[in-house]
């Protein structure tokens, strides 16, 4: 027995940002080091990805989550006791073993992703380090300097707003800033700017399920040119200081090639989608558009990458739902160029850094995620900085289940220039070269 040994694995049933119940996991070590996560939750679609154990019925929609709570402690509890906590990888693979089957159910994807990352806590609190740390330069992964460049929303759309507009996120990347510090401060400033502009049009309507504002407008190019006019505003130049980023998030209001757009009325093919969002990169400043296509669509999505695949980062998000082999398939035929990694999607901690290592050695780009559905947890900002990831994506700048992240970024800036003295105080960010734009 040391005191990395596992004494104990508890879980409880506390509640998201939309007021929906998640599982929140415990790894207690035997001389007392202790590892919390808490699971978060996503809305958006994508066949394939690892399912969430819900109890079902009436109750809170079926979104229950005593059931995943029961497994916890009555299969995964056992499994895990006196194991090493620093075998991350073999503790992930009996999380798999236990779940069975490659789309999960029993105890769920939301069981073992809390138990995944609590574990990682854990072995970073046996050595008493953050965990950025325990996972960066404690491993020797000596890219764990610098802070991931934020990818953050301005305006929600889609599924997360009621259907109000097609688009899910329209997002800013403050591309030009040099430091983790002014990024953040460039995108306060568009966020206020893009308020304003918004009450004074009398469209200050309401809060979409992740943060930002509402996206009151009648066109969806309507709000692009509000995100343009905001950024100039700021006193910033629109493409060089900060860019747009869209998340079309196209499995949601398309299927088989046809795609509906009910706030632009109109009803579209493949060609047609393709040729608007093209229209769309040469008139506004965006380097950034995930899932432009529906996920059944990998055809089209290989004709759009070779169309804009040099000028912007192409994202699959529902398209490679973060899975190994979709994303290998995937840079085969040169469908995007980049994945966005949510860990809850690939299953557990091991799970998402082998998508993560597959992506870099196919030279795609990696944005790693958060969910729509958030906590006070802050495991993502950790692992973004601990992973090197050059982007992290953590929705809007608004309400504190994102700013925490946020602000846990500012914590760790300021400790990586207290343990690496050729950096400045305020973080610094990626080479430009590590974006698919620099
Ligand atoms: P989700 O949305 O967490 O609801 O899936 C995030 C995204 O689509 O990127
Ligand atoms: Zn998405």
């Amino acid at each position: 027995m040391s005191k990395y040994s596992i004494k104990n694995v508890h879980a409880r049933r506390v509640w998201d940002s939309r007021g929906r119940p998640t599982v929140e996991a415990e790894v207690t070590l035997r001389y007392g080091a202790q590892g919390r996560a808490i699971a978060p939750a996503g809305a958006s679609t994508g066949s394939g990805k690892v399912v969430e154990r819900c109890d079902g019925g009436f109750q809170f929609g079926g979104r229950g989550v005593l059931g995943a709570i029961g497994a916890i402690k009555s299969e995964i509890a056992p499994t895990l006791k006196g194991m090493d906590v620093r075998e991350q990888i073999e503790i992930d693979r009996r999380l798999i073993e236990l779940d069975g089957t490659e789309n999960r159910s029993p105890p769920g994807g939301n069981a073992i992703i809390a138990i995944s990352m609590a574990v990682l806590h854990a072995a970073a609190a046996a050595e008493k380090l953050p965990l950025w740390l325990y996972l960066g330069p404690f491993q020797g992964n000596s890219d764990a300097e610098t802070l991931p460049l934020p990818e953050i929303q301005i305006f929600g759309g889609g599924a997360h707003a009621a259907r109000r507009v097609d688009v899910q996120d329209f997002m800013v990347i403050a591309i030009g800033a040099s430091s983790y510090v002014q990024a953040l401060e460039w995108t306060a400033e568009v966020y206020r700017h893009v308020g304003i502009s918004m009450a004074e049009s009398g469209r200050l309507q309401g809060v979409p399920d992740e943060g930002g504002l509402w996206l009151a407008f009648d066109s969806n190019e309507e709000a692009l040119e509000t995100l343009v006019r905001a950024i100039e505003i700021a006193g910033l130049t629109p493409g060089q200081d900060v860019a747009i980023s869209l998340d079309i998030a196209a499995s949601q209001f398309g299927q088989n090639g046809h795609y509906k757009l009910a706030r632009d009325e109109r009803r579209m093919d493949t060609d047609e989608l393709s040729g608007m969002l093209v229209d769309w990169i040469e008139r506004y400043p965006i380097v950034s558009i995930e899932d432009p296509l529906a996920e059944d669509d990998p055809e089209g999505l290989t004709k759009f990458t070779w169309a804009v695949g040099r000028r912007v980062q192409v994202v699959g998000d529902d398209f490679l739902v973060t899975n190994a082999s979709r994303v290998t398939d995937a840079a085969k035929q040169k469908a995007c160029n980049a994945v966005l990694i949510k860990p809850n999607q690939a299953g557990t901690i091991t799970e998402s850094k082998v998508v993560l290592d597959i992506a870099r050695e196919a030279g795609y780009g990696t944005i790693l995620s958060t969910r729509s559905g958030e906590t006070g947890d802050a495991t993502i900002m950790h692992l973004g900085v601990g992973w090197g990831m050059a982007q992290l994506k953590v929705s809007s700048y608004s309400r504190s289940e994102r700013m925490i992240k946020w602000n846990e970024g500012l914590r760790i800036a300021e400790a990586i220039s207290d343990v690496s003295d050729h950096l400045p105080p305020d973080g610094n960010l990626p080479p430009k070269s590590s974006f698919p734009w620099g």
